[in-house]
């Protein structure tokens, strides 16, 4: 029997997304007890406000004539021509802005980058603990998801483990570092390693296997750590990157897709890109944020604030037993559950007021996500809650 809507679209809604319903789980219980007295670690939402300096640029470029009108599908050129030439300082590879696409964010960048790569039956590999909503945007397409987790504790990808799961249907793979969740940077090494796998992969099966590089994160990083150029390590690459964390601007929708320009056959990939941007129905980015993600590219609003947020939240957790690695990017912790389950786990952390999302919502059980984008206060009046639920999990064990 046919279904009234979409049956794929309804079937999805049934599973929705474990993020989602953490959050609607918080809201309920700050409603009934008072937001001072929940600890919600559910959701990447950058907190700190975009600095005056953004703000200001942001009220320029408003009143600037033709702002606002339609433009080419790939973008304002002068805006892609500073991208461009911030992707050839990093890569070492010649990008022009023929090679720049400007997005509706990196949701939208990943979308028509499927869009674009991707017939039925197509694989792309992902590196678990990763992102869940990849799994729409491939599946959208018709592609298939197989996921490889990665190395327990490091969050390192598994190369020997990538390279068995390549097949001949293996379209693409996506990696994403710094990691959402993990916080994983990762290694120059270990992306060495990658390229050799894929290159073994493009002799045996005959086509080249694309690395879709989802770096969102890209300037969320500490401690002096420095991020391998994807772009540099793999001619196949295509960037695509957000401004929704680096400038704290997510409900703009602003980003770039930027493909590596020694790919062969990169001209068809770059008109396939344009037509996908306009018929999958974002027609262009957001004219104005456009030109004010060009004059901040480099920036990462409220890095240092984020750090100590981290250094914060990761003392307490250890000092409450739990196990967890310190990241070296993005805004999250992701520390082993002290009981196999972790929805188990993260009903238990529910009961004392503490919203964690489980491993499983990112294709890793065992594992629990916490988001620093919360206040100090948040995270200090926390260290009981978390002593209390590492004692209700000893108990368990017991
Ligand atoms: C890993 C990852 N990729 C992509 C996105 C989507 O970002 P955007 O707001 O740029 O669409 C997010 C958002 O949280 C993310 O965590």
């Amino acid at each position: 029997m046919r279904t009234m809507f979409s049956e794929k679209v309804c079937k999805s809604l049934a599973s929705g997304s474990m993020i989602r319903a953490m959050f609607e789980q918080g809201s309920r219980l700050k409603a009934q007890f008072g937001a001072e007295n929940v600890f919600d670690f559910a959701l990447g939402n950058p907190d700190p406000e975009p600095d005056e300096e953004i703000i200001d640029d942001i009220r320029a470029l408003a009143s600037e004539p033709g702002i606002h009108k339609y433009m080419p599908n790939a973008g304002f050129h002068d805006v892609r021509v500073k991208i461009a030439g911030l992707m050839k300082s990093e890569s070492g590879r010649e990008f022009t802005a023929d090679d720049v696409i400007m997005v509706t964010g990196a949701a939208a960048g990943l979308s028509v980058t499927f869009h674009s790569l991707l017939d039925p039956g197509d694989e792309v590999i992902t590196i678990a603990p990763y992102f869940m909503e990849y799994n729409s945007y491939v599946g959208n397409q018709g592609g298939v998801v197989k996921s490889v987790p990665a190395v327990p504790g490091s969050f390192r990808p598994d190369v020997p483990a990538v390279r068995a799961a390549i097949g001949p249907e293996t379209k693409a793979i996506i990696l994403n570092s710094p990691n959402n969740p993990s916080g994983a940077v990762y290694p120059e090494a270990d992306l060495l390693a990658l390229a050799e796998a894929l290159d073994d992969a493009e002799k045996e099966f005959g086509h080249p296997v694309y690395v879709v590089s989802d770096e969102p994160y890209l300037r969320i990083v500490y401690d002096g750590v420095r991020v391998p150029s994807v772009a540099r390590i793999f001619k196949n690459s295509i960037t695509v990157n957000s401004f929704s964390k680096s400038l704290a601007l997510p409900g703009e929708r602003i980003g770039y897709i930027a493909v590596c320009p020694d790919m062969e056959n990169k001209e068809l990939l770059e008109a396939a890109m344009i037509y996908s941007n306009r018929t999958l129905g974002f027609v262009n980015a957001p004219a104005l944020f456009q030109k004010v993600a060009a004059r901040h590219l480099e920036r990462a609003v409220g890095l240092e604030s984020y750090r100590e947020r981290r250094d914060a939240l990761y003392g307490i957790l250890t000092e409450a037993g739990f196990e967890c690695t310190l990241p070296e990017g993005a805004f999250y912790l992701f520390p082993k559950c002290p009981v196999a389950d972790d929805r188990l786990f993260a009903e238990i952390a529910l009961n004392r007021r503490v919203i964690v999302v489980a491993g499983s919502g990112f294709a890793y059980p065992g594992y629990f996500r916490l988001s620093y984008c919360v206040s100090m206060d948040t995270i200090r009046n926390s260290a009981e809650a978390f002593r209390a639920i590492a004692e209700d999990c000893r108990k368990r064990s017991c």
